[in-house]
């Protein structure tokens, strides 16, 4: 930095001399290449303590003609300082321009897609079945799921030594109420509180002291109720052919198999066809070429009798599916846990 004319030894120099001085400190700002040059350049000739300026601000009172080197002075300290300034602002520009080059959007790239969500698959089974049975004429119900014994199991015509009230598959809480283990209360509280014609699905959660891969000890069921005049095991049949031919496959075949149900007479487990295999058999249906899907049946002359209807003037029929299995069909999900471990995968997979 330090070139030719420098005032070494204290010797004053001519105002020709700080002229010249000026021009040498001019190219050399306008030389620094990068904010550290300038720094360095800056604290050479401008730098508080040891700058040039400084050093021949000091000379000031030893010149010959004062007033002259006064104003040689002032003049190249102007210029250094507006050169200073110029070269700062051409630096910050060429700092700003380089930055926004590097940060350039390419707007040919596709855009990011944000993670879309999904309804859970157990919604979207309610959901369609919802649908489905809006589609014939029912409404929807709901009930509480902390119960009462009378609504779960006693006016539903279980013996009160039924198996089901055991402490191995009901939870009771300390007031002797209990979690509900069916959605079947729901068809008492409707038929105590509406009267006939009643059409209902009734969706909910329901709890059991059950837990391995295909039981959960808390799960979901729809339950389906008509009561009317004149309803037959007929209405039952073409009901629940209706409703499994839209949920599942449209040529899905169904069957009636006798069971028990303490709330039904007749009661009977219904079967869809292998939605795999059609029906010929395969290891998902154990070889039967059937699936389990549903347990119904004709509303009991006695649960009438218990919400005070007369048996001999309505019947009617009332079924119970579980849509966790439905929703494990479905999707092919082989673990009921999956459904409530709140897995982000398991909707993905869903979503498809
Ligand atoms: N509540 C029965 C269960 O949880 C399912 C059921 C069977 C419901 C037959 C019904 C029915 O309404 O008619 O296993």
């Amino acid at each position: 930095m330090s070139g030719a004319g420098t005032t070494s030894g204290g010797a004053v120099p001519t105002p020709e001399e700080l002229e010249r001085l000026a021009g040498e400190a001019e190219a050399a700002i306008a030389a620094a290449g990068d904010r550290a040059a300038w720094e360095a350049v800056r604290v050479h000739w401008a730098g508080a303590r040891q700058g040039r300026l400084r050093e021949l601000q000091a000379l000031i009172p030893r010149a010959a003609d004062r007033k002259m080197f006064g104003q040689a002075f002032n003049r190249l300290k102007s210029r250094v300082e507006a050169a200073l300034e110029a070269r700062d602002a051409e630096l910050a520009r060429a700092e700003i321009a380089a930055r926004a080059s590097e940060a350039r959007v390419d707007v040919t790239l596709p855009g990011r897609r944000p993670p879309t969500g999904s309804l859970h698959p157990v919604t979207l089974v309610l959901a369609e079945i919802e649908e489905i049975f809006r589609g014939l004429g029912y409404s929807v119900a709901e009930g509480p799921e902390v119960e009462e014994d009378r609504f779960n199991f006693g006016l539903l015509n279980f013996p009160d030594d039924h198996p089901a009230r055991d402490a191995q598959d009901t939870l009771f809480l300390e007031d002797g109420r209990l979690l509900r283990t069916h959605t079947s209360p729901v068809q008492v509280r409707t038929l105590l509180a509406r009267r006939p014609p009643i059409r209902v699905i009734c969706p909910g959660r329901v709890y059991r002291n059950d837990n391995d891969l295909r039981h959960s000890p808390m799960f979901h069921q729809v339950e389906g109720l008509c009561v009317a005049e004149g309803i037959t095991v007929g209405d039952l049949k073409g009901t629940l052919e209706a409703f499994l031919t839209r949920l599942f496959a449209s040529d899905t075949k169904v069957r009636l198999r006798p069971s028990y149900f303490p709330f039904t007479e007749p009661s009977c487990e219904v079967d869809i066809s292998c939605q795999l295999c059609h029906g010929t058999g395969c290891p998902t249906c154990s070889g039967t070429g059937w699936m389990e899907i549903l347990g119904a049946g004709m509303v009991d002359p006695r649960v009438l009798e218990n919400c005070d209807l007369d048996p001999d003037r309505y019947s009617g029929f009332a079924f119970g599916l579980g849509l966790d299995r439905v929703a494990m069909n479905k999707w092919g999900i082989p673990n009921i846990r999956s459904l409530f471990e709140s897995d982000e995968r398991l909707l993905r997979q869903v979503r498809g």
